[in-house]
């Protein structure tokens, strides 16, 4: 081994030693800063605008009368977008009855009638059954539990889409029933979009005429 490394003067070689471990600090802290994520605001050398004084949810502010600094929305005012005076639309009413048709926004084709059946599938099949008659797994699942005698006794079955009642309602009053739920089931609207909530009507009705064309011939 050649002994060259040792005509400099030792406390040379260990102070570049040193040097050059305190050298790859900074690059370390980079790099990890980098890779990783922190939900800490970030150090400003320089402060700007993003740190100042303000008040958080539910704190108080003597500023206004009621000294809250939450303020409550101004009575009257909507949020863009959300004006909802398409009643047809939004509402499945036309004037003061339920309305017989689609609203026109909406494009029915075949694509439609899918969507509303995938749906229909997700949201109502457990309780109305696939094909409508109200024979869900939830239905029956209850209908056991009841029976059984051990978990209460009362249990409202999910109608049948295929009684001559439900057949009967326009497509409108559907779409109502499904946004704000009739009296013991619960309405979708915050789960299911509107234009999908027309699509699942519209399948309703699909599923009706197609169990009933024989005797009505109105398929
Ligand atoms: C958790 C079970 C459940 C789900 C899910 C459900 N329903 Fe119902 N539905 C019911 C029950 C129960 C009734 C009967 C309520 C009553 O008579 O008190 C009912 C009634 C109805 C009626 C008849 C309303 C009337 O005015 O007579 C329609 C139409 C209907 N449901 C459509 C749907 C559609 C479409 C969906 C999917 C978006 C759906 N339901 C999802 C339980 C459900």
């Amino acid at each position: 081994m050649s002994r060259n490394q040792s005509q400099l003067p030792r406390p040379f070689v260990y102070a570049g030693m040193i040097l050059l471990v305190l050298a790859m600090i900074p690059p370390a802290v980079i790099a990890y800063a980098r890779a990783t994520h922190s939900p800490l605001p970030r150090i400003q050398l320089q402060q700007d605008m993003g740190v100042q004084n303000r008040f958080d949810t539910q704190q108080a502010n003597p500023m206004f009368r009621d000294g809250r600094a939450m303020r409550p929305r101004v009575s009257g005012t909507v949020a863009r977008g959300h004006l909802r005076e398409d009643e047809h639309y939004y509402d499945g009413i036309v004037g003061d009855d339920w309305a017989d048709t689609i609203p026109i926004q909406i494009e029915v084709d075949r694509a439609f009638l899918e969507r509303g059946r995938e749906r229909y599938d997700i949201f109502c099949a457990i309780c109305h059954g696939v094909a409508g008659f109200g024979d869900g797994m939830v239905h029956e699942r209850a209908q056991e539990l009841v029976e059984s005698g051990r978990h209460g006794t009362v249990w409202v079955p999910p109608t049948s889409m295929h009684t001559r009642e439900v057949r009967e309602k326009p497509i409108g009053e559907l779409f109502h029933v499904i946004t704000h739920g009739a009296r013991n089931m619960a309405g979708y609207a915050s789960q299911i979009p509107v234009e999908d909530r027309w699509a699942i009507a519209a399948y309703v009705q699909a599923m009706q005429i197609s169990q009933h064309a024989d005797e009505e011939g109105d398929s």
